[in-house]
């Protein structure tokens, strides 16, 4: 399709847009092309960023109002308009009203029910002031809203890994840790869980770190690219949203994302760290394991076969880690080589920011609901802890104790293990005796007595790492109250 651009006053008509929906037009002499207009919107991935935008719309207000170019009446106007638009994000109608029009994003949906509420006063919202750092300032208030919310997740999700493992320390649970899931070395339960928590205290301490981040320079005020020939109080609105102080260089601060890509790096890095023992857990309640059970009421049925119980939570929370990470490097990627400013490849990155963020936070929390759901058994682990030798290093450690080589042992014992399994049997006191070691730990309880490294599953030491875990959370948890 052929169109000339030419202005030309017959063709200058906007019918098909209601009045206020565009943000621009003065210049154009035909209508934008609906098709193209309606791919260039990113409302329905940006709805979700509504209430943040009406606090950086206060907050510009204050700006405009310290540095005298709106009346208190003309604020007071707006701040009651802006009132109204959030009480209609919170029961819904806001929604309803933006996807009625034909809004490139949200922004411009806000700005345009402010100027339907206050008409004379709404005209004026916008002056110094371009999406493109509404667009910069909304993100960072997004980011240290969810980083918050992440490590809430994440630290909720670790402390209730240490209190199953305080239970588990004292039960003195059993359990064969595995590497290439081949049995390996007797642990405990409590070891198990207490490194497993681990993951979740970085993730914690990695969505604190972004919210912090985002709370450091402040966008609004930059305008388009180059700041404003208006006496905008920048330091006021920075102040007023929460932030340390005014974003240093306009250029620079419209088009960066790293704050947000910081989040979605968090959200990905959290998600994955739940992968993995999601991963375990899959197993762990299958038959074949037997060493954990998932309730009712976080399983799933088949359709078709009527004995099928499937722990799906962990799954999704795999698959979840994937979609996540995507987003991540999808995002990333569109920030890739774009020059500085803002180009509108940028709008891109917010579908990825908000939709992965979002799911994976609802993946931390199904990962956390599931876990509360999944019940370990005792007796299976604990029968396993000791098969597949998994002893054998702590009877090559007697031997190099008592003065051997670690080659030597590491050979002489390999030479049991292989006469054991020929015989069908586990190491025994016999194997020892022909080792000319006169005691090594030939059961899982005395394996882990025997540990003596800190970081080991030795019972001290497993206590001693709970606890200082636990003082982390603590310190985290006191950084984002
Ligand atoms: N819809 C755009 C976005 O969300 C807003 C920025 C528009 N700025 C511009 N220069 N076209 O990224």
């Amino acid at each position: 399709m052929i169109e000339s651009d030419e202005p030309s006053l017959t063709r200058r008509s906007r019918v098909e847009f209601a009045e206020g929906e565009l943000q621009w037009g003065g210049r154009f002499a035909v209508a934008p092309d609906a098709a193209l207009l309606a791919f260039g919107s990113s409302l329905e991935d940006d709805l979700v960023l509504a209430p943040f935008d009406v606090r950086c719309s206060r907050a510009h207000v204050t700006a405009l109002t310290e540095g005298g170019l709106l009346s208190g009446v003309a604020a007071g106007e707006l701040h009651a308009a802006l009132d109204v638009v959030a009480e209609e994000i919170t029961d819904g109608t806001f929604v309803a009203f933006a996807r009625a029009g034909a809004f490139e994003d949200v922004h411009g949906a806000i700005d345009a029910r402010v100027r339907e509420l206050a008409p004379d006063a709404g005209a004026t919202l916008h002056a110094g002031r371009s999406r493109n750092d509404q667009v910069a300032t909304t993100l960072l208030l997004y980011a240290r809203d969810r980083a918050t919310t992440g490590a809430r997740l994440a630290l909720t999700i670790a402390r209730a890994f240490e209190e199953r493992a305080l239970g588990a320390l004292e039960d003195g649970t059993l359990l064969a840790a595995t590497t290439h899931w081949q049995p390996a070395q007797p642990v405990s339960l409590a070891f198990w869980l207490d490194g497993a928590a681990q993951a979740f205290v970085r993730a914690a301490a990695r969505f604190a770190r972004v919210a912090r981040d985002a709370a450091r320079f402040c966008p609004l005020g930059s305008a388009a690219l180059a700041g404003s020939s208006l006496p905008l109080d920048r330091a006021a609105a920075a102040r007023e949203l929460g932030f340390a102080e005014p974003s240093r260089n306009a250029l620079d601060t419209v088009g960066d994302r790293d704050v947000a890509l910081d989040l979605l790096h968090a959200a990905a890095r959290a998600v994955v760290a739940a992968s993995r023992p999601s991963e375990e857990f899959v197993l762990w309640t299958t038959p074949a394991f037997g060493y954990a059970r998932l309730g009712d009421a976080a399983a799933t049925g088949s359709s078709l076969m009527p004995q099928k119980k499937n722990p799906d939570p962990f799954e999704l929370v795999r698959g979840a880690a994937a979609r996540t990470l995507g987003t991540y490097t999808g995002a990333l990627a569109t920030t890739s080589g774009i020059g500085l400013s803002y180009h509108r490849d940028l709008q891109e990155t917010k579908a990825q920011i908000v939709h992965g963020t979002e799911h994976a936070l609802a993946a931390l929390d199904a990962f956390a609901r599931a876990f509360a759901h999944l019940h370990f058994n005792a007796e299976t682990m604990e029968a396993r802890a000791a098969e597949g030798y998994t002893v054998a290093t702590d009877v090559a450690d007697a031997m190099i104790a008592a003065g051997s080589t670690a080659r030597e042992a590491h050979a002489a014992v390999g030479e049991r293990v292989l006469l054991a399994e020929r015989q069908g049997r586990a190491l025994d006191d016999g194997d020892v005796a022909a080792l000319g070691v006169g005691d090594a730990p030939l059961d899982g309880a005395a394996s882990i007595r025997a540990k003596k490294t800190s970081g080991s599953p030795n019972p001290e030491r497993v206590a001693a790492s709970i606890a200082a875990t636990q003082r982390e959370l603590d310190a985290i948890a006191q950084e984002l109250a």
